[in-house]
């Protein structure tokens, strides 16, 4: 019975994403955000068990606004009913806020808002109908949720309204999301972008992204908006601070100009570098980027990595479960195969795989191993889940740079072996810049530019293909010798030191 309560809650709370905000300093910042006037007008969009209703009643007398709240969960809907249905501002309707009409939603003068405060499902599953129906509605990306919802109640909010969300901080760097931000930059005024990680949030904690909270006022007048960014990671008490003005208790605080995100590719908001103006004016003034140069492709996936993938030896980290390979069923020559990419056809099954996990740079060691025989590989290039992708890069030598992000970015020479999906291979298309490629990719400066272009936990080839390159003789000379000395000393501190050095004077880093 017991098991049967808890599977139906997990269910129900995937379906309708009902993560609720029991988070006094969030509620209280997000309140105090929407600046309540009297008169007001005011949307919980996904109203779930109606905490920021609460606290709303808790800081405004009942004569000053008006309230719908709405939710899809006739649960949810039932329990609203009996918590506010003695409130006569309050009213509570059942309704799918993404698909209704707005005049199927609410009637009369109420199809406008002056205020929308909410916390929208993230990633809530959608079927393939649901799918194709927001698609004729919304157009672009409609697998996320929340940005759906951003849109939705900015179309709902009265011009000079003011739009409170908790959201997931992705949007902010994501391509997927670039048309929101096109319609937030142009459309509305975004006063503030609270960010703090996703465990702030009681009962959340995922590793993606952090979670943010957005105030933006809809007005298509958005000259000299400047916004505040600020960040609160050490102390989730901090929030109420903030929700004061005290800006002192922010662990991090700029400001920074909407025209400038308007004007930088993507409407990117740059936000992974902390006030780091040069690197943001590196990346919005540069002129070359890794992609005129080098082919950034993602590596391969078998589909079944437990099935598929093998192991030298149980030592490294989450090898357990795998097989130990014999050492007689591996093809190490798979180089000198002149038909290696459609699968092996002697009597050896495996071949090396590199893997993004390790910390190691500039070369690599495998431990890791797939099946390679023709019917196998037959097999991976008709299989659905399998990915046979980019095979014209497989065996080829190039850069690896794992997907993940790390505090330090790391890369390495694939020596012509195959790379999996967790590997951007990077591939320079004129032979001479791979040991400076492989360098600048190790440099300190590559994982902020990195960074800031995307600051979510992965950057895909596509993020990768946008870092801003500089190509200057006297740097590729020297580089070029610093590697060659790394390759006949493995003195990798010291190398990464003269890289650093190098590259920092390159993109005119000031020194502190
Ligand atoms: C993340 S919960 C937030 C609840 C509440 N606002 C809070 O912060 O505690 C999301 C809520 O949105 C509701 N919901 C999901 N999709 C919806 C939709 N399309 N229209 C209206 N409500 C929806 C869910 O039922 C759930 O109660």
């Amino acid at each position: 019975m017991v098991d049967t309560i808890i599977q139906g809650k997990t269910r129900r709370r995937r379906e309708f994403c009902a993560f609720y905000t029991n988070s006094d300093p969030i509620l209280t910042y997000m309140v105090e955000r929407l600046r309540i006037e009297a008169g007001d007008v005011i949307l919980e969009p996904c109203a779930g068990d109606g905490v920021f209703i609460d606290k709303i009643i808790e800081r405004t007398a009942p004569s000053e606004f008006t309230l719908d709240a709405v939710d899809l969960n006739p649960q949810a809907v039932a329990k609203l009913k009996q918590k506010f249905g003695s409130h006569s501002n309050i009213t509570v309707r059942k309704a799918d806020i993404l698909l209704e009409p707005s005049s199927g939603l609410f009637t009369g003068d109420k199809s406008t808002y002056t205020r929308v405060i909410g916390n929208p499902p993230y990633g809530a599953w959608q079927d393939h109908d649901r799918r194709k129906l927001l698609k004729e509605l919304y157009g672009g990306y409609v697998r996320e949720t929340y940005t759906l919802f951003i849109r939705r109640c900015c179309q709902l909010l009265k011009d000079n309204g003011r739009l409170v969300f908790i959201v997931p901080d992705t949007f902010l760097a994501l391509h997927l999301h670039k048309e929101l931000r096109r319609y937030l930059v142009r459309q509305t005024k975004i006063e503030e972008i609270l960010l703090f990680p996703s465990h702030f949030f009681p009962g959340v904690n995922f590793g993606y992204s952090n979670l943010c909270i957005i105030t933006v006022v809809k007005s298509a007048n958005t000259k000299d908006v400047v916004t505040n960014i600020v960040t609160v990671s050490t102390a989730v008490d901090k929030i109420y601070q903030i929700a004061k003005g005290n800006y002192n208790a922010a662990d991090y605080h700029e400001r920074i100009r909407q025209k400038d995100v308007a004007e930088s590719e993507d409407f990117a908001f740059l936000i992974g570098v902390e006030g780091n103006t040069r690197i943001r004016d590196i990346i919005r003034g540069c002129k070359l980027r890794l992609g005129d140069i080098a082919d950034c492709v993602t590596g391969f996936y078998s589909g079944n990595n437990q099935d598929f993938l093998a192991v030298g030896n149980h030592a490294g980290k989450n090898t357990g479960r795998y097989r130990v390979v014999p050492p007689s069923e591996i093809e190490h020559d798979f180089i000198n195969k002149e038909d290696v990419l459609s699968g092996l056809t002697n009597e050896k099954k495996y071949i090396p795989i590199v893997k993004g996990a390790g910390p190691d740079r500039f070369s690599v060691g495998t431990n890791w191993f797939v099946r390679w025989d023709k019917k196998t590989v037959d097999f991976y290039q008709k299989d659905r889940k399998a990915r046979f992708q980019n095979p014209r890069y497989y065996f080829k030598e190039g850069i690896g740079v794992p997907m993940v992000r790390s505090s330090k970015a790391r890369a390495f020479l694939l020596e012509k072996r195959l790379f999996d999906q967790s590997i951007v291979g990077v591939f320079p298309r004129r032979n001479e810049h791979l040991n400076y490629l492989l360098a600048f990719l190790n440099s300190d400066i590559f994982t902020k530019l990195l960074n800031a272009i995307n600051h979510t936990a992965n950057s895909s080839a596509n993020y990768l293909k946008k870092i801003p390159i500089l190509l200057e003789e006297r740097a590729i000379t020297q580089v070029n010798s610093i590697m060659e000395s790394q390759f006949a000393t493995r003195d990798t501190e010291g190398t990464l030191k003269e890289i650093n050095d190098v590259f920092n004077s390159l993109f005119e880093i000031p020194t502190k």
